[in-house]
């Protein structure tokens, strides 16, 4: 078989210590039903577990951090739990952005912003903005997003450039893909987590994780700390990457 060259590596195995983690926060529901509470309160202590992460990530030297806190498929969810959800968005927005900016974080959202309400559009630009030049670590949450209408968007763009004739088919290989990605400029994530148990990538990244190293763990997602950050980032030291090489 024929090793296609695809590894951002150019030799060894890589870092042991993973610069992107991308996360997909379940369990928040559970959380609060094994405590007889509604479910917005799993999402309340979501966020509280979001500024731990955010914090642990920066002090183990992760320098990229994706978080999923809204897919696409969540606009199903019940009119009120998606209200509670926007509100927690738009409190986090207004009351971390000073701590985020004092700690040196970067931060950005991805996913289809024409689903989000105007103040939360501006206070996404708003924190954009503000963190723009900080060069800590670089924090994406994913808000509105799937993986397979980022892809379709960036094929989207092809068509229109190659139709206005300012894009040849031959040029169309991975790399410009990946440039009309929401991601773009943005390292592949190198290990993504999920909480609660569940093993499924969940439309999260699709592009992206083609070689990420994957770690699922029970804890749900309001309990999560840096203890389980930790361990996670010690099972992906243990992982060999090969990104399609014969094992050595
Ligand atoms: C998954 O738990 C979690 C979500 C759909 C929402 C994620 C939101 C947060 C962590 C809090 C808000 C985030 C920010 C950045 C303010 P679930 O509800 O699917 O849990 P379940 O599977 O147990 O029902």
């Amino acid at each position: 078989m024929v090793d296609v060259a695809l590894s951002p590596v150019e030799a060894g195995d890589g870092p042991d210590r993973p610069l992107h983690v991308a996360i997909i926060m379940d369990g928040n529901g559970r959380w609060a039903r094994s405590r007889g509470k509604p479910r917005t309160f799993g999402h309340r202590e979501g966020a509280k577990a979001v500024r731990r992460t955010i914090e642990a990530a920066s002090d183990f030297g992760v320098t990229h951090l994706t978080l999923f806190g809204f897919s696409s498929e969540n606009w199903t969810r019940p009119a009120t739990e998606i209200g509670d959800i926007m509100a927690l968005v738009r409190f986090y927005l207004r009351r971390e952005l000073a701590e985020l900016h004092r700690s040196n974080v970067r931060f950005q959202v991805i996913g289809d912003r024409t689903q989000l309400s105007d103040d939360i559009v501006e206070l996404i630009e708003n924190a954009e903005r503000t963190t723009r030049n900080n060069t800590g670590l670089a924090v994406t949450l994913a808000l509105s997003y799937g993986g397979r209408a980022e892809i379709a968007g960036a094929a989207r763009r092809i068509a229109e450039e190659a139709a206005a004739g300012r894009l040849k088919p031959e040029a169309v290989d991975e790399t410009a893909l990946a440039a009309r990605l929401s991601t773009h400029g943005c390292p592949d994530p190198d290990l993504v987590i999920r909480t609660s148990g569940e093993q499924r990538l969940s439309n999260f990244l699709l592009w992206q994780v083609a070689y990420a190293e994957f770690v699922f763990l029970d804890v749900l997602w309001p309990d999560f700390d840096r203890t389980h950050l930790a361990s996670a980032l010690d099972e992906f030291g243990r992982r060999e990457r090969r990104y399609g090489r014969a094992l050595s």
